[in-house]
């Protein structure tokens, strides 16, 4: 009895602390979350008209995170149209992912490479097999992310979506700049592209008393720690471009969110939930290849060529939220990041500081 009451008290302090502490975004209901999207799918599309089929990409190599399914997969197929050599990077269907993205483009400049953002070995073993072979990248783009229902701990103690929605993010920058690469250089400017989301608009404040502490959480707080990952992600995103644009662009560093997306996103969502997003997702939201168009813009076109920092949502240029370009959220985002890090991975080394 005294056992069974000890751990009612532990769970209930648990759960106090993570709504009193943890840091919020800006839904609590994924079906909200959702119509937010169907609201995004009819707004104007200002740049849309520049969006042009000229701008290639040969001789360009283009990584992409996330790379066997939705926006990734369309992304990797509109890259291989245009010339470019594209390393899909991934967790699951490989090679199948890699060859439909061959069939699908007509080009053979297609690779696979296995990495999974919940195991952190797996990133620095992909870095490194890219150096080996002398790989420069010319655009990266940070596609990967989840959604998962509730929290889940990694091997290395972190929360699931913590880790590959963000803190990944972080270990795969800093280790393609550090091994070389992606090199700085202002003459050709290489890019790094960071899917986000607009819902990271209106997420509270960083919480960094509590930063990488697991907690255990379900559904409400899952779409809720979507959005607010994806601020801590703009966040490091645009830190980053401080610090290495601090004397002119030599890494252009863009974040854009790409709208309502038709696409696996919501797999792990419990069943009733699942089927409801997948009808709203069915009959509003954009196909991969269509919502994969902005991200194409960015990434080729002139208009953006030599810009950092700049934040589109789908075609719209916008802010994202205040608080992404406070340089003190920034810095004390990279100190503690960078601690965090030192203290999970021994492989660890930060390349900007
Ligand atoms: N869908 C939307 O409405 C929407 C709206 C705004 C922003 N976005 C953003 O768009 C991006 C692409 O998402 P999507 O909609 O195309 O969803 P998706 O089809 O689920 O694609 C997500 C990709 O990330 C990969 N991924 C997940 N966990 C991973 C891990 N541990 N290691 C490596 N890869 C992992 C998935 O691989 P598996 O197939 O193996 O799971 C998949 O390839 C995300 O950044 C998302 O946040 C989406």
């Amino acid at each position: 009895m005294g056992a069974v009451y000890g751990n009612y008290l532990r769970n209930y302090k648990n759960k106090l602390h993570y709504k009193t502490l943890m840091a919020e975004g800006r839904f609590t209901n994924p079906v909200v979350a959702s119509l937010a999207g169907v609201k995004d799918f009819f707004a104007k599309q200002e740049l849309a008209s520049r969006f042009s089929d000229e701008d290639r990409a040969d001789g360009m190599t283009v990584l992409i995170t996330g790379a066997n399914s939705g926006l990734g997969f369309a992304l990797a197929v509109e890259f291989a149209k245009r010339g470019a050599r594209v390393i899909m990077a991934g967790r699951s269907k490989i090679p199948e992912a890699g060859n439909q993205v061959k069939k699908l483009s007509g080009s053979e400049l297609v690779e696979m490479h296995y990495m999974d953002l919940s195991k952190i070995e797996t990133i620095h073993h992909l870095v490194q097999s890219l150096a080996d072979q002398a790989t420069q990248i010319d655009i990266c783009i940070l596609n990967a992310a989840t959604a998962l229902p509730g929290s889940r701990k990694t091997t290395s103690g972190q929360d699931e979506m913590f880790l590959v929605n963000y803190l990944s993010n972080v270990i795969l920058t800093q280790e393609l700049l550090l091994k070389s690469v992606i090199k700085l250089e202002t003459s050709p400017v290489s890019k790094m592209i960071f899917i986000s989301s607009d819902s990271h608009q209106g997420a509270t404040y960083i919480d960094y008393d509590e930063f990488g502490t697991y907690f255990e959480y379900g559904v409400s707080k899952g779409i809720s720690n979507y959005s607010y990952f994806k601020l801590v992600l703009n966040t490091y995103a645009t830190e980053l471009s401080r610090r290495i644009n601090r004397d002119g662009v030599k890494l252009s560093i863009n974040v854009i969110c790409p709208g309502p997306v038709a696409s696996n996103i919501v797999k792990e969502a419990p069943w009733l939930l699942r089927m409801t997003l997948k009808g709203i997702f069915r009959i509003v939201f954009k196909s991969p290849a269509k919502a994969s168009r902005p991200v194409v813009y960015l990434a080729l076109s002139p208009d953006y060529e030599g810009t950092s920092n700049e934040y589109l949502h789908m075609f719209n240029p916008k802010k994202m939220d205040p608080k992404v370009y406070e340089p003190v959220e920034g810095e004390k985002l990279w100190e503690r990041s960078m601690e965090l890090l030192k203290s999970i991975d021994a492989d660890f080394k930060a390349f900007v500081s």
